[in-house]
């Protein structure tokens, strides 16, 4: 998704700039600029394609004066193709933008400002905001801001400058993220605090309805009427090292890797005693005994990590859970109510669709609690609760460590659920407490040796296309796995219950049409190992992920990946290791773009 960048200071800004691009690449792009003042002009180089081979490259040609402001952004195309002239900061001369979102009503204003003679370049939405900024623009940015945003329906972050107002940025937002960080002398503004973590930690959150005016001499928060506000500081826990490669080879293989703590760091904050404790959040006993209806709604791995939750809390608490992709419950008038509980998955905290399940779920009455990685972010400050899982920053677009405390989380949740509810006693809600928190060295198991990983994705990575089975828990597993393998590595995959796949997709098994099974629930391996055989027998070839001590017949399954010892329960939060390393060195071996798969962003802002 796009990123935006800005700069105000006594240093000069261009490289300062593109870094702080280069820190959000991982969000996917496919063009970047950047605008700055030079002299008594706005001086704007723009490119499409990736910031080394497109903007650096035009960088290096052009003759850069020393400009101590600008704004910057990385471009994910929704108007208008991936193109130079498409691609951001967008202005006139005399105005100049930077934008994340849509705006809705862009083809409104485009004709009316067409009838009062302005022509436009670019495909973009983006444009119409430019120019209707210009329209208004009468000597006052902050009138000319306020007339403008009362017209544009849609989200929005902009970063803009006006030429007549040299080095000043102003920072508005609805919907989109951004933040304004705080310098020694100078200031920035970006779309999120890993662009900025090598200068500053501290940070404003920006809200909707609020303007920033950075220029040398600090930074200024006005409401949209330019009355002055107070705006709380917030500093950023992480680290530069946290949101850097630390000697890994890709960004994923890190997170895979960063795991055990990261579970840590989500379990222990919510266990005292022994027990889950959600009090920090409101979250009480009281309260989950009492809700009539629980949904769980995300999209992608978020949604995944719900199907896990409705398992978990359907078996241990015998309470029925609605699990939802994000985007169908928002437009299927879903029925929610008050006495409802909506629990609502993302790592981001900014997926459009996520954030309108939330808007929705609360506009019908019922209780919602977000379950977000990146702390104040939009959905984390709309709900009514909120349990961040402490993941650290997940660079990699592809989600590891992120699902992974998702997961953990909605163990936590079953426990308490069923402990609430009286399905489970304080004895047993202890013991399954002190299981889930020795998950961790299980996992760190599974990282020791990559050997097995490596040699599954050597047998499968030529293939065209594969499938994921398994049953109950593995089931939901094997969604996650098929998801990661397909969007690294490009490889067609399908998961499909095991037991599902007589009626209809097993025709798909053709000789050596690879077929990953997930038998780690032990009331159900003979009924899975059947469903191997059958399609063994149709000449698939398998990759059992099982325990390690299972003896597998070599007539069964082709290759084995061995899970460590554990109850069956917490086997599926740690055998998604298994899945993710073998769908990340099947990418490596096929050479794809681990970190940034083709067409996909890290964080969708947009429908
Ligand atoms: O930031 P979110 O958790 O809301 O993102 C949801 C999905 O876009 C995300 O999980 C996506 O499916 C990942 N790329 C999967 O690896």
């Amino acid at each position: 998704m796009c990123g935006i960048v800005g700069f105000v200071g006594k240093q000069a800004c261009t490289s300062i700039l593109v870094n702080a691009l280069r820190k959000l690449e991982y969000r996917g792009y496919d063009s970047a600029g950047i605008a700055i003042f030079e002299g008594e002009r706005i001086k704007t180089v723009k490119a499409q394609g990736k910031i080394s081979e497109g903007l650096e490259a035009k960088l290096k040609t052009e003759p850069i004066f020393h400009a101590t402001c600008g704004i910057g952004h990385t471009r994910w195309a929704t108007h208008g193709e991936p193109s130079d002239v498409n691609s951001h900061p967008i202005g006139n001369g005399r105005v100049s933008i930077v934008h994340n979102g849509i705006i809705e009503n862009y083809r409104e204003i485009k004709a009316f400002l067409t009838s009062k003679g302005y022509g436009f370049e670019s495909e973009t939405d983006t444009e119409t905001v430019a120019k209707l900024l210009d329209y208004y623009y009468e000597g006052d940015p902050m009138e000319a801001i306020e007339k403008a945003l009362e017209d544009i329906q849609g989200a929005y972050a902009l970063g803009i400058i006006f030429r007549e107002h040299k080095n000043k940025i102003y920072a508005v937002r609805k919907d989109s993220p951004l933040i304004v960080g705080k310098g020694d002398g100078e200031s920035y503004i970006a779309s999120d605090v890993t662009a900025i973590l090598e200068h500053t930690r501290e940070y404003y959150c920006l809200e909707r309805g609020e303007i920033a005016v950075l220029d040398e001499r600090g930074i200024h928060f006005t409401d949209m009427h330019g009355e002055p506000i107070e705006k709380e500081l917030q500093t950023a826990t992480w680290d530069v090292e946290s949101a850097q490669k630390g000697g890994y080879e890709h960004f994923m293989l890190k997170e895979i890797h960063e795991q055990p703590e990261a579970v840590k760091n989500t379990l222990s904050p919510r266990v005292k005693d022994g027990l889950p404790d959600f009090s920090e959040c409101g979250l009480t006993a009281e309260k989950l005994r009492e809700y009539k209806h629980i949904f769980i709604v995300g999209c992608g791995s978020a949604m995944h990590s719900g199907m896990v939750g409705k398992y978990l809390i359907e078996d241990l608490a015998r309470t029925p859970v609605i699990v939802d992709i994000a985007s169908e419950f928002r437009y299927r008038n879903p029925l929610v109510s008050s006495g409802d509980l909506v629990v609502i998955v993302s790592q981001s905290g900014e997926t459009a669709d996520t954030l309108e399940a939330l808007k929705l779920s609360k506009a019908k009455g019922a209780d919602t609690l977000a379950v977000v990685n990146v702390v104040g972010s939009s959905i984390a400050r709309e709900a009514d609760m909120v349990i961040y899982t402490n993941a650290g920053p997940e660079i990699s677009v592809c989600s590891t460590k992120a699902y992974a405390v998702q997961v953990a989380f909605m163990y936590l949740l079953a426990f308490e659920v069923a402990y609430s509810r009286g399905k489970i006693d304080e004895e047993e809600c202890k013991r399954l407490t002190a299981g889930l928190l020795a998950v961790p060295e299980k996992i760190q198991m599974c990282l020791d040796d990559m050997s097995g990983y490596q040699f599954v994705a050597s047998k499968i990575f030529n293939a065209d296309s594969l499938l994921y089975i398994g049953r109950g828990l593995d089931n939901a597993l094997s969604m996650e796995g098929s998801l990661k393998l397909k969007e690294i590595s490009y490889i067609h995959s399908e998961a499909y219950a095991a037991g599902e796949l007589k009626h209809g997709t097993i025709s798909l098994i053709e000789d050596g049409t690879p077929v990953i099974v997930a038998a780690t629930q032990s009331a159900l391996f003979e009924k899975t190992l059947s469903n191997v055989r059958s399609v063994k027998s149709r000449g698939a070839k398998v990759v059992m992920i099982c325990r390690e001590s299972e003896a597998i017949d070599a007539n069964c399954a082709d290759y084995k990946v061995g899970l460590p010892d554990a109850e069956d329960l917490f086997l599926p939060l740690i055998s998604v290791v298994a899945m993710q390393l073998i769908a990340y060195y099947t990418a490596v071996q096929r050479g794809c773009d681990v970190d940034k798969p083709r067409n996909l962003a890290k964080s969708v802002t947009v429908e």
